[in-house]
């Protein structure tokens, strides 16, 4: 669901024709729908209201300051992995109680950061990370709650190999049976209270069987824990709800609730707490790249259509060979496309839609069927607000594209585009590290 919608030919992000931002602040620029973001934030609170969770909004998928607010006043907590994520979520107004804390790699500055800021768990992936923690904590003379990240060794079946986490070899976390290892040695901990159990089996994950298998294998643990002696207050079962790349993609959040609050309601019920690591469900649809036309070419039997993005804007087609739905944002009312997904209509022609950077591997689409295209025409790629902006990069020197964020028939411009000077600018005054003798 979102609320980007074709009229009479013309892409409207809620009451806003996409064609008068792009010419007020040129492209690439990224759009992102408010009344979507807070929607999809509604519908899974909703959704998963019998356990009243947490929901910590995964910062990394889309870390707009102006997005952090609007989520933070819908009532979200923030799931972050680094010491910018926590100054984002601090910048937005975030309850700092209310923010986990992953990733494998915290370095001692994120995690005194992390104590100073009072987060609300950390999320722990080693045995040296909370060795570490709470060492640092000891000195401090503070004391911080931890989760313990656990693999369940569950197949997500995610869409693409390099976002597979939960199964037992993978850098994230530990194994069930490390697990009871690790609250035995670690569970009383008077600086870093082990008091919850994390998990996130990958990302995205259409199916709702595994959050099952993944959940009750959870469970199990914290009961054996329980009864080992152990105060268990929290589980947090990670994000990895899918998004509609292709309409209909992926299940409604009524299905994985059905599955899944069943299985921790005792818990819930019992006065635990059930946090929730959405990122992608809530901001992928909410957003969309807006890219022009710079050249059409002919190569061989292939056409392209040279766009003034690519891979250093939405890196996913690359990394992922994800699909993103792109369309032009004005064509004649008859070529309004009926869904999103691989389309076959009377009129549209085989593209390969690749960007300006030096490699072979920038495209954002390869062989799509697309009305005919020429230069100048704006075209909008789709599902982008989830791991777009937030993976782009300067790469050959390219600015990054500017955000703006529609609020019914108002836009605002939520991110400056970036300039050369920015480019250049850490550069330009080298400063002496070691002089030699
Ligand atoms: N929690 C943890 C511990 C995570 O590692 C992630 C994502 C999330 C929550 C949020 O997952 P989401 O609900 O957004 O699927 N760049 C990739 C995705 C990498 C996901 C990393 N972790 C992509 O573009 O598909």
């Amino acid at each position: 669901m979102d609320h980007f919608h074709f009229d009479d030919g013309r892409l409207y992000c809620e009451q806003v024709d996409l064609e008068r931002v792009a010419d007020r602040v040129g492209t690439p620029v990224f759009i992102y729908s408010r009344a979507t973001l807070e929607a999809h934030y509604d519908r899974l609170a909703e959704a998963f209201a019998p356990l009243d969770p947490v929901i910590c909004y995964a910062v990394k998928s889309c870390d707009n300051l102006s997005i952090l607010a609007l989520l933070r006043n819908r009532g979200a907590g923030m799931d972050v992995v680094s010491g910018g994520e926590i100054l984002r979520a601090r910048a937005a107004g975030v309850d700092m109680s209310r923010v986990v804390y992953a990733g494998v790699g915290k370095t001692d500055v994120e995690i005194e950061l992390a104590l100073d800021e009072g987060i609300g768990y950390f999320n722990i992936e080693s045995e040296a990370e909370f060795e570490n923690i709470a060492a640092i904590a000891a000195a401090r003379g503070t004391t911080a709650r931890a989760a313990l990240r656990i693999n369940p060794d569950i197949d997500p079946r995610t869409a693409h190999a390099k976002t597979t986490t939960g199964k037992k070899e993978s850098k994230f976390g530990v194994d069930i049976e490390r697990a009871r290892r690790f609250f035995a040695t670690y569970g009383h901990n008077e600086h870093l209270r082990l008091c919850a159990v994390h998990m996130h089996i990958g990302s995205p994950v259409y199916e709702v069987e595994p959050y099952v298998n993944a959940t009750e294998r959870a469970m199990q643990l914290v009961r054996e824990l329980q009864e080992a002696g152990h105060h268990i207050e929290a589980i947090d079962i990670g994000g990895g709800f899918g998004a509609d790349y292709q309409t209909d993609q992926t299940p409604a959040y009524t299905e994985y609730a059905r599955r899944i609050v069943p299985l921790l309601q005792p818990f819930k019920d019992a006065g635990g707490r059930i946090l929730l690591e959405p990122g992608r469900t809530i901001s992928a649809n909410a957003g969309i790249l807006l890219t022009s036309v710079q050249y059409m070419k002919e190569g061989g039997a292939k056409t392209f259509a040279i766009v003034d993005t690519g891979m250093h804007h939405l890196l996913r087609p690359t990394l992922y060979e994800s699909f993103h739905f792109i369309w032009p944002i004005h064509v004649s009312p008859d070529m309004v496309p009926p869904a999103r997904g691989e389309l076959d209509l009377p009129g549209l022609h085989p593209v390969d839609v690749v960007g300006p950077i030096c490699e072979t591997g920038d495209y954002l689409a390869l062989q799509r069927k697309l009305p005919p295209l020429h230069r100048g025409d704006r075209l909008a790629i789709f599902a982008a607000g989830a791991y777009g902006r937030v993976m782009a990069s300067n790469y050959n020197s390219m600015p990054r594209p500017a955000e703006v964020l529609i609020h019914g028939s108002e836009a605002m411009l939520v991110r400056r585009r970036e300039t050369w000077d920015e480019l250049l600018g850490a550069e330009t005054n080298p400063q002496p590290v070691l002089l030699g003798t």
